[in-house]
């Protein structure tokens, strides 16, 4: 979906936005009563995964993250980032600047603690075999002579995340791989702090960097394996 479409989604939304006046089904992104648990439901499930009842968080299509069980400060963060378009890389524009513009930091803090609840579930889309375990290796030892240290010493043993730090276990290998793509060329801009399209990324561009295509490739699928 190109810039265009997630447009036309917006503009699908807020037509929709007159017709609801129950705040409760309300998909007003720009309404500081409308609480995040509805938020979640009706608005971020459309990608995110879920129905209007239970915004699970558990999306099907590897373009959207799953934020199901996801660590509650690092969500906010998250969100924060967008809303202030500092988290910059292309899919962030694209997708969630606008729909994270109008939101209020209670929103944001709400949203956050619902998707943190949520019960993540395995993946259904394949891991390919063949990737995986040196995947599982490279996460749990890095890869010492490029210094890269063990993802595990951060994520947890599980990929669990803790904090800031973001949980991994189950994630889309295709989102993922992304994530190093985009933390590696930040590692190219020290001297151009504002041009960093992850903003909270530091602890991540020498690793991504030190980590050839293949092994981001192998790393990815290992994760999107874990349950
Ligand atoms: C039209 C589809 C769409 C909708 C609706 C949507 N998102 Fe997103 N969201 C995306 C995409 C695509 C990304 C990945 C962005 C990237 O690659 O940088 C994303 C990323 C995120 C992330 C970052 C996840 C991570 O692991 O870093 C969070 C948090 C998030 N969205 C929350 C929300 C919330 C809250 C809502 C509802 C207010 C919402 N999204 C609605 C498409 C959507
Ligand atoms: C020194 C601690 C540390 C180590 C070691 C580490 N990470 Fe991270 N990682 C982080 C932090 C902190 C973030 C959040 C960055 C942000 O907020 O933008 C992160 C974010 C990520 C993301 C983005 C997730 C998302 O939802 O967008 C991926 C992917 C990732 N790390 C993979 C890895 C892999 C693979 C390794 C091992 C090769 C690794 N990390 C090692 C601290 C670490």
């Amino acid at each position: 979906m190109k810039r265009y479409q997630a447009l036309l989604t917006l503009t699908a939304l807020s037509v929709t936005l007159g017709a609801c006046s129950n705040l409760e089904r309300s998909r007003d992104l720009s309404n500081p009563q409308v609480s995040g648990n509805t938020l979640a439901q009706q608005v971020c499930s459309t990608c995110h995964g879920g129905t209007h009842m239970s915004a699970n968080g558990n999306s099907i299509n590897p373009t959207y993250p799953n934020l199901a069980g996801q660590q509650a400060e690092y969500l906010q963060t998250e969100l924060q980032e967008f809303h202030d378009q500092t988290r910059k890389d292309k899919m962030a524009k694209d997708y969630m600047w606008g729909l994270s513009s109008r939101l209020t930091t209670e929103q944001m803090k709400s949203i956050a603690e619902y998707y943190a609840h949520q019960k993540p579930l395995p993946n259904p889309n394949q891991s390919n075999p063949a990737l995986v375990a040196a995947g599982q290796k490279l996460f749990a030892e890095g890869v010492s002579d490029k210094g890269v240290p063990a993802c595990a010493s951060c994520h947890g043993a599980n990929a669990e995340g803790n904090g800031p730090i973001p949980r991994l276990a189950g994630q889309h290998a295709n989102y993922l791989y992304k994530q190093l793509m985009i933390f590696n060329s930040d590692a190219g801009r020290e001297n151009h702090p504002e041009a960093l399209e992850r903003p909270h990324g530091a602890a991540m561009e020498n690793i991504s960097h030190g980590l050839d295509d293949l092994q981001k490739h192998q790393v990815a699928a290992y994760l999107q394996s874990l349950r």
